[in-house]
């Protein structure tokens, strides 16, 4: 039986609430936290002083996405302050290989992003190094964007070389995914699934949990 994980992003949260936000997922598996630079992607967020903050008083899991240029030179802080999973782009890693272990010596999950039009298949050969696949259903930097289907042969094939390599990876979408889109996302594969949106925008955001939860469960049976 597949691992279900919703994982709500902050980046549709209110900024100025964020403790008081996070007590209104307390059902999800994880809180996805988008880390920008505008540098990596035309926007800009948080950043390591909040993280910390964050991972003090979140009842959940801290999962974070850095959409940031030199990760190698900053994810390993990350991982320092204690977050459940830390997730680079491989388009702004310099040594991926290196990164990733750097992040699972410190005590996080290693997690790997590939923007949509990043292919998957130069890096099969290193999913021993990760825990997780990032594939990204929109273009990284905003939250409510449509999601692009685009991607889910990617995802197939990614699901594919995680059965045939025999690893424990969990694949990981973000962007675009509500209750319209989160079963095509499961049945290519995913079982890790960000929202933004379709949680924080939801007047219940933890019925809006269940809800995609329940999808995707339906979806990967
Ligand atoms: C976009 C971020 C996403 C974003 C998703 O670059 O990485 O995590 O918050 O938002 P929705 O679910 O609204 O597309
Ligand atoms: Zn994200």
């Amino acid at each position: 039986m597949t691992q279900c994980c919703i994982n709500p992003s902050i980046l549709s949260a209110d900024f100025v609430n964020l403790e008081a936000e996070l007590g209104r997922i307390a059902n999800a598996d994880a809180v996805h936290v988008d880390v920008m630079d505008n540098h990596f992607v035309p926007n800009l967020t948080i950043g390591l002083p909040v993280v910390q903050r964050l991972q003090q008083v979140s009842p959940v899991p801290l999962d974070a996405h850095l959409m940031i240029a030199e990760p190698d030179r900053w994810a390993p802080s990350f991982a320092d302050a204690g977050l459940a999973s830390v997730t680079f782009h491989v388009e702004a890693a310099a040594a991926p290989i290196k990164l990733a272990r750097e992040l699972r010596a410190r005590g996080s999950k290693a997690g790997m992003a590939l923007r949509p039009a990043t292919p998957v298949e130069p890096y099969l050969d290193m999913l021993t190094e990760l825990d997780m696949l990032l594939i990204m259903t929109v273009e990284p930097g905003f939250g409510g964007q449509s999601f692009l289907d685009v991607t889910l042969p990617k995802i197939r094939r990614a699901r594919r070389a995680v059965e045939d390599a025999g690893v424990k990876v969990a694949i990981q979408v973000d962007g675009g995914i509500s209750e319209d889109t989160i079963a095509r996302a499961a049945e290519a594969g995913a079982n890790v699934f960000v929202a933004g949106s379709a949680v924080y925008g939801a007047e219940d955001p933890q019925a809006a949990i269940e809800s995609l939860r329940a999808a995707a469960t339906a979806a990967f049976a």
